[in-house]
């Protein structure tokens, strides 16, 4: 059985820990939070300080998932526990904090899921196999947006605040457009506009708009907003377009073929949670993933150097948009030992396991 600690009991800490529950091969063991005990946790042992988590519970493995912002602490206390982790994307929110992560993480030879969950998301897994068979042709142009109604920054997540359209959904989406182009980040340009959430008191961009370059010479473009209406179905709109030279995809990616007209939020993925009394959907295959690592004892390519890359992206994305000027986003730092460094070529971190639905 291994033991699995979370870090952060909010709602991803409590689908991930649903998953842990779920396998015959893994119990959560200890769960942490700084705020009030949830109910979900039951008998669980609960502390209200990482540090003690990482003490008293012979943990096997760890999912940290904190606010955007926090990852940084938890992530250097596990790494010096010498656990194997899974973090929640963004890795980190400032290079600072992405280099200090990375140092502990290296020294400890710790490995490492960043929580890109479209990874294991069938449309986008279907998309990259079209990519890699060729049916496609060259990278040539992409367009992604990902976007939330005001529900998610006004009432869904007490610390949008302290984060932006850029640092919640916009990791997907580079994260995304990186691994089909199978190519770096060379330039970003960023647009955005402020004021709709500010004036209800959540002081952070409403819309981001980024223009990326790679170093193949394609390039993609990307919107994620905040303030979609209250009357779009669902509470995420995810649409992606591939054209390569010879072919391309659209997809819209919430979409699955069924809609249930139930509730205001009846878009909302009806085939992700229990179905047919299983978890199903892309974070818990990612979980499954990660849980299935810890009992093969062997983990794929570690997530760090996409972790770092996605956060050093979006580092640019935000001095665009405060500067008006192009950047070129800050290389990783040259000291990340060459079998991460290879292992984890953008657009091969964090692939699906073999085991992965
Ligand atoms: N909610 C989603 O749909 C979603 C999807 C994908 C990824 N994520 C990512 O997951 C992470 C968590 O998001 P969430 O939606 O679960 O947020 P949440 O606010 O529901 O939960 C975060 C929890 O972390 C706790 N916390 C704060 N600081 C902490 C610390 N230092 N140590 C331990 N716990 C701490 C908070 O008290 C809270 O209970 C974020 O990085 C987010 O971007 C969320």
């Amino acid at each position: 059985m291994k033991r699995i600690g979370i870090i952060g009991a909010g709602i991803r800490g409590r689908l991930f820990a649903e998953v842990v529950r779920a396998s015959p091969h893994a119990m959560v063991a200890g769960v942490a939070d700084p705020h009030v005990r949830p109910e979900w946790i039951g008998e669980t042992p609960f502390y209200n300080d990482h540090t003690q988590l990482l003490r008293q519970s012979a943990l096997d493995g760890v999912v940290v998932a904190t606010p955007d912002y926090a990852h940084r602490d938890p992530v250097i206390a596990v790494a010096n526990a010498g656990l194997p982790m899974l973090v929640e994307k963004p890795f980190a929110t400032t290079t600072q904090d992405s280099e200090a992560m990375a140092e502990a993480i290296v020294r400890n030879a710790v490995p490492v899921t960043v929580g890109f969950e479209n990874r294991w998301n069938p449309h986008l897994v279907r998309i990259r196999e079209a990519i890699d068979a060729g049916e496609l042709g060259r990278p040539v142009w992409q367009q992604a947006e990902l976007s939330n109604t005001q529900y998610v920054p006004l009432e869904m997540l007490s610390w949008a605040g302290r984060s932006s359209p850029v640092w919640f959904l916009m990791p997907h989406t580079v994260d995304l457009v990186t691994w089909f182009a199978r190519s770096s980040v060379t330039s970003v340009r960023a647009v955005g506009s402020r004021g709709i959430l500010r004036a209800q008191g959540t002081d952070t961009w409403d819309a981001v708009q980024a223009l990326l370059t790679f170093e193949n010479g394609s390039s993609a473009t990307l919107t994620s907003s905040w303030v979609l209406p209250a009357s779009t179905p669902g509470m995420v709109e995810f649409t992606y377009a591939f054209n390569g030279a010879t072919g391309a995809v659209r997809a819209d990616v919430i979409d699955q073929g069924l809609t249930v007209l139930a509730d205001e939020l009846r878009r909302q993925a009806p085939l992700g949670g229990p179905v047919g009394g299983q978890l199903v959907g892309a974070p818990v295959w990612m979980m499954q993933s990660f849980l299935d690592s810890l009992v093969r004892g062997a983990f794929g390519a570690s997530g760090l150097r996409t972790g770092m890359a996605v956060t050093a992206t979006l580092v640019a994305v935000e001095e665009s948009l405060n500067t008006g000027m192009t950047v070129v986003p800050s290389k990783l730092p040259g000291w990340l030992p060459d079998a991460v460094a290879t292992a984890d070529d953008p657009g091969e971190a964090g692939e699906r396991s073999a085991t992965a639905p």
